[in-house]
């Protein structure tokens, strides 16, 4: 009983009209890239996909070039995989070099990606966005045994009360928006929840508009195949 409901957050691609915000989509990657990148990686999404959200192609190299990615091949001096800065083309890199580094890193918890998270848990992004601002001090009533423990953090909003990311988002200004938007709490929260719709649905606006054109044909097509009914069965009474 202590478990709430995602908050009621509404973004500007919801709905059968519903459109990506670029400006915000590119907040909401800055955010993800100061903050959420040290831990979590977003292993579906290419470089070059940042395109879509109307970086230019000079701004997507840059963007790549300060992803450090480990090749196949092996540096003769020091034994480790030898590294090169990333090209459009890569992926995002993992943050971790895999799950038992992840789990080391972060109290024994692996943070998981993100690419398809506002798809894998029920309440989609207004859940990533309350979980994110949803932070508080456990109600004196909570039972012992559902207090955090060590390295725990109460939530309301995850599934077990308790989890082991510490809250992300921590102030006001925690990131510095080029666009001129103040970067409260909730605006960075929403702004990076709104980026991972997009990192998990990049096609969802063209499948609406998509939608839309198929039933205005379709339309059409049953008005002129009334129409022909009707001329062909016309001396006919
Ligand atoms: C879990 C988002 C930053 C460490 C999660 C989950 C989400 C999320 C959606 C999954 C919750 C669930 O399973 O339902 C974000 C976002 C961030 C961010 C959007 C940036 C704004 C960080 C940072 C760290 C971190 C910086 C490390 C210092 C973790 C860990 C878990 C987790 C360890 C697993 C928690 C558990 O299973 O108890 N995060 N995170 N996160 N995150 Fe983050």
């Amino acid at each position: 009983q202590f478990h709430e409901k995602p908050k009621k957050v509404s973004f500007t691609s919801d709905g059968p009209f519903g459109k990506f915000d670029n400006q915000q989509l590119q907040r909401g990657f800055q955010v993800y890239k100061e903050v959420c990148a040290a831990c979590h990686g977003i292993r579906l999404v290419a470089f070059r996909n940042l395109a879509e959200l109307g970086y230019t192609e000079d701004e997507v190299k840059a963007i790549a070039a300060n992803w450090v990615i480990e090749t196949p091949t092996i540096d003769p001096d020091t034994g480790e995989a030898s590294t090169r800065p990333s090209i459009p083309a890569d992926k995002f890199p993992e943050p971790f070099a895999n799950d038992v580094a992840a789990a080391a890193a972060n109290n024994n918890a692996i943070p998981p990606d993100l690419s398809l998270m506002t798809k894998a848990r029920v309440g989609g992004a207004p859940y990533v966005y309350s979980l994110l601002t949803g932070y508080s001090d456990p109600p004196a009533e909570l039972p012992e045994a559902n207090r955090p423990g060590t390295g725990l953090h109460y939530n309301a909003y995850f599934a077990n009360l308790n989890i082991a990311m510490a809250p992300p988002i921590t102030g006001d200004d925690q990131v510095t928006y080029s666009d001129g938007t103040k970067a409260t709490v909730s605006q960075m929260a929403e702004d990076v929840s709104a980026f991972l719709i997009w990192t998990a649905e990049p096609s969802l606006v063209k499948q609406k508009q998509t939608g839309w054109a198929v039933l205005a044909f379709l339309l059409i097509a049953t008005i002129l195949a009334f129409l022909s009914y009707k001329t062909i069965w016309a001396d006919v009474k």
